[in-house]
């Protein structure tokens, strides 16, 4: 679903991933690990198709298809959804009609009829509720002022609404207490679907108690350096990183 080959990023001409290669199968949930520093928010932004980020070498197809060559809002249409590691705040736009505007404008790239104000006011409902985010909560400005956890939910209710066919997830799970990261887990999981791939960053073997990964990719220095089952989350949990800091260099 997702084919990552031989990637290679720059950031303000400096090279963060260095010769890159992740294969997502749909269906499939993969968690990446790896020290702070290594790359792994690059790979999510580069993926997403944040300006600034240049792709120097290397290719990425999603579904069969160049994702490189895609505009960002070309990706999100095509199904691409990144869960930023810091959601950003939009002063004076409430998060109910960044949601509705979001979903209508992919709709509309897709050639889908949009949905209406009562189905998406039926829908939003039902997903906060699972989620335990108050109607009020989404009354509000865009993560204006919402607590880092509160972030994390909007971000899964996102999700949720917009259902798109692959995710990545970065650091969704750090701020969370411990019910909220059950919360967003069950919110997270419910999305796992045969035709939709996941991509999860994170920093704790706790988080995959909770979403099971089927692979575990370690990032060091630009490139994954190891790939195993959800054993190696624990072995990395027991003995860090420092067997690898030698092998990326
Ligand atoms: N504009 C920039 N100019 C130079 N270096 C940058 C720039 N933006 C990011 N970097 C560097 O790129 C590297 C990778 O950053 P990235 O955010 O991808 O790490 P990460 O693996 O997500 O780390 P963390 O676990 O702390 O979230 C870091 O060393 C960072 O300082
Ligand atoms: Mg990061």
């Amino acid at each position: 679903m997702l084919s990552i080959q031989n990637l290679t990023a720059a950031v303000d001409a400096k090279t963060i991933l260095k010769g890159l290669t992740l294969e997502v199968p749909a269906g499939e949930v993969h968690a990446i690990m790896g020290p702070n520093g290594a790359g792994k928010s690059t790979l999510g932004y580069a993926l997403a198709g944040r300006p600034n980020y240049d792709i120097t070498g290397g290719s990425v197809t999603f579904n069969g298809e160049d994702l490189l060559d895609k505009e960002v809002h070309e990706r999100a249409a095509a199904g691409l959804y990144l869960s930023f590691q810091y959601p950003l705040e939009i002063p004076g736009v409430p998060a109910l009609t960044f949601l509705r505007t979001a979903l209508n404008s992919q709709k509309k790239l897709r050639g889908e009829a949009e949905v209406t104000a009562p189905e998406f006011l039926k829908k939003v409902r039902e997903v906060a509720k699972s989620l335990r985010i108050d109607m009020d909560m989404l009354k509000r400005p865009l993560n204006v002022g919402f607590s880092g956890g509160e972030k994390k939910r909007m971000e899964v209710l996102q999700m949720a609404m917009l259902e798109p066919k692959f995710l990545i997830l970065d650091e969704t799970d750090s701020g969370l207490d411990i019910d909220a990261l059950k919360v967003v887990s069950d919110g997270v999981n419910a999305l796992r679907a045969p035709d939709r791939g996941m991509l999860v960053i994170t920093h704790y073997q706790r988080l995959l108690d909770h979403i099971k990964p089927d692979q575990v990719h370690v990032l060091v220095a630009g490139k994954i350096v190891r790939s195993g089952g959800p054993e190696l989350a624990l072995e990395l949990e027991a003995h860090g990183y420092d067997q690898y800091l030698g092998v990326a260099a």
